[in-house]
């Protein structure tokens, strides 16, 4: 790991960049006296709320109460984790971020490694934006207003052009002192084995950067002007770039919104941006690759619901079900698959421009569910009338059925099988291969029974799956709070239902905090406890997929605390006194409030004994 960022470097930090500078990069800021302001970009707004001060270095919004400064800034915009952010500053100034202790030397390597590419290939990127503005640029900017595209699309985008000839783009990284054989390594090069001779990968294309979550150039896929072959040339493997992991558009769609909720998966780049252009910020694209794996658990990170999108024609279905194999071992409860067909000779690109947004947003609010897909598929060539027909159906949803983890969907699915199949359910389970030792192919964060079935459900610890996977109640309210700070908001007070156990304290601390702050994104909230015990906790909740839809998340804390509180009222204070004392004598120390509740109870209870 690399270690901590000191704090004076923070502090230091924080002294030298100017926060109003910072948010005027990316909000419009008007000089209001001594403050400056503008539209909140953090919540939806027609008039101006948002202030900025450059004497007290922090930003205010009397909206909704977004308050920072210039590192909290950066990280709720930016969508940076804290260290990230700080790297971010810190290249402001010029200055690298140095680190206490931690130091492996092969990891040191590595990431400087992987900056020197990261640097290279945002060179060759703003080396492409420039040449496409210039003279040698001018067919490429034709083409692309041929094909609909606005000036502002291909800025957000970051589209340029890769000029003609063998050696424009290696030339110029060449005068900037980069040597060839890391121009080779990213793909940016070709190095012919026969001749020796080096050369420009991309040649009179019109050039897409594909970039990482952080907005980072990785990698760039490349367009013919005209029909020449091949129309799409993208970069090969290099260090920090897989084709299987990596989605275009993905940052521009985290980017222009602010609480993704569900993307639709495209072909082509193509559609990624013209969908952008028509408002639909949140397509994505694999390149030139089916799904993989990888793909879906990045995008399941980040939002419930995918829309995959295929042509109607039979390619197409081939490939949604090669998509619907991929998806199934991923479909725990809250997660939504859908599928899009299109109408034949059509792409997103060509169906949005002729139907306009609503048209496509309405196709992807009807697509068909995964589970309508599936019946679809199994029945296809199979003539339901005959027994014969009925069992090659049933087997076949009941593979399929053996990737699905456990839960909802999984019931439904047996539930339909059986209807359409005529089988009765206990046969199609028996049907089923039998699954592994239990818990063994639970995916490992299937979230808890509900409140109810709590105290009922909890198995001694030796039965129990790992530590990770059976939160306590307070520990998954823990969790809820470090994924959805906001839900603070909804919260009674404390001491009506948060027992005392060894997560009490941690709870009060980042109520407190909470409360104090209004915090949104959950890598604030850990920076704050960034280098403590409890910081390692917080972090191990929040890498933890909460598996929920964000609608249901109020109403699980909701039901949590009321599970809580029904216990805590049914607890007479001998017990509390109790509790509070093997606590004590378990090792942990009891916070402020615990010690005062102590106190008061050994006074109530004092006369009694
Ligand atoms: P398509 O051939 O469907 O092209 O390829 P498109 O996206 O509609 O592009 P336009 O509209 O003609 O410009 C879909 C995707 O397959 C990959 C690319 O990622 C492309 O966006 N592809 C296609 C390649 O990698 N290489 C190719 O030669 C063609
Ligand atoms: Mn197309």
């Amino acid at each position: 790991m690399a270690g901590q960022i000191p704090q004076r470097f923070i502090d230091d930090l924080l002294s030298r960049v100017d926060v109003v500078e910072v948010v005027g990069e990316r909000v419009q800021l008007k000089k209001a006296g001594r403050n400056y302001s503008g539209l909140c970009p953090f919540h939806q707004e027609k008039t101006p709320s948002f202030t900025v001060s450059a004497d007290k270095q922090f930003y205010h919004c009397f909206g909704c109460g977004a308050h920072g400064n210039a590192l909290r800034f950066l990280m709720e915009y930016d969508k940076l984790p804290f260290p990230e952010a700080v790297e971010q500053l810190a290249g402001r100034l010029g200055l690298d971020v140095p680190r206490e202790g931690g130091n492996d030397p092969q990891r040191q390597v590595r990431e400087q490694k992987r900056k020197e590419g990261v640097n290279l290939l945002e060179l060759a990127a703003s080396f492409y934006r420039e040449r496409l503005k210039m003279q040698e640029g001018q067919a490429a900017q034709r083409y692309l207003t041929e094909r609909g595209l606005s000036v502002d699309i291909v800025k957000q985008y970051g589209i340029g052009f890769a000029p003609q000839g063998w050696e424009a783009l290696k030339s110029h990284l060449s005068e900037r002192g980069i040597g060839e054989p890391v121009q080779v390594e990213y793909g940016l090069l070709i190095h012919r084995e026969d001749s020796g001779r080096t050369y420009d990968r991309f040649r009179d294309r019109v050039m897409f950067p594909i970039r990482d979550l952080r907005g980072r150039t990785i990698a760039f896929g490349g367009r013919v002007l005209g029909d020449a072959k091949p129309k799409y040339l993208n970069s090969p493997e290099t260090p920090v770039f897989h084709k299987g992991r990596e989605l275009y558009g993905l940052y521009e769609a985290r980017q222009a919104t602010a609480q993704l909720e569900q993307v639709v998966m495209v072909e082509g780049y193509m559609d990624v941006v013209a969908l952008a252009q028509f408002g639909i910020h949140n397509a994505v694209a694999t390149l030139g690759t089916a799904t993989t794996e990888d793909h879906l658990t990045r995008l399941f990170r980040l939002v419930s619901r995918v829309v995959f999108c295929f042509d109607g024609d039979r390619a197409g279905r081939q490939a949604a079900s090669r998509a619907l194999e991929t998806a199934l071992p991923q479909m725990i409860d809250g997660r939504e698959a859908r599928f899009l067909f299109l109408p034949e000779g059509d792409d997103p690109d060509t169906l949005v421009r002729r139907e306009g947004a609503d048209a496509f947003r309405d196709r992807m609010t009807c697509a068909m569910p995964l589970s309508e897909f599936l019946f679809e598929q199994a029945a296809q060539g199979r003539d339901m009338n005959t027994v014969e027909g009925r069992e090659r159906f049933a087997s076949h949803v009941l593979a399929a059925l053996n990737k699905v983890p456990e839960g909802m969907l999984k019931s439904l699915l047996l539930e339909t099988l059986a209807k359409r199949s005529g089988l009765r359910e206990a046969q199609l389970e028996a049907l089923m291969a039998p699954r592994e030792a239990p818990g063994a192919s639970a995916p490992e964060a299937f979230f808890e029974a509900p409140p109810q079935a709590h105290s009922v459900r909890h198995a001694p610890p030796s039965q129990r799956k790992a530590p990770l996977s059976t939160l306590s109640p307070v520990g998954r309210i823990l969790q809820l709070l470090v994924h959805e700070p906001t839900l603070v908001g909804d919260l009674p007070e404390l001491d009506q239902w948060l027992p005392e156990d060894e997560q009490a304290p941690l709870c009060r601390e980042l109520v407190a905090l909470l409360r104090a702050g209004n915090y949104r994104s959950p890598q604030v909230v850990l920076a704050h406890f960034q280098g403590s015990a409890e910081g390692q906790t917080l972090a191990q909740l929040a890498r933890r997929e909460l598996l929920i839809p964000r609608a249901a998340r109020q109403a699980e804390l909701a039901s949590w605390v009321e599970h809580l509180q029904a216990h805590q009222r049914k607890r007479s204070p001998e017990e509390e006194y109790a509790a509070l004392l093997a606590h004590e004598r378990a090792g942990h120390k009891l916070d402020k409030a615990q010690r005062q509740r102590l106190a008061e109870l050994v006074v109530e209870l004092a006369p009694r004994r």
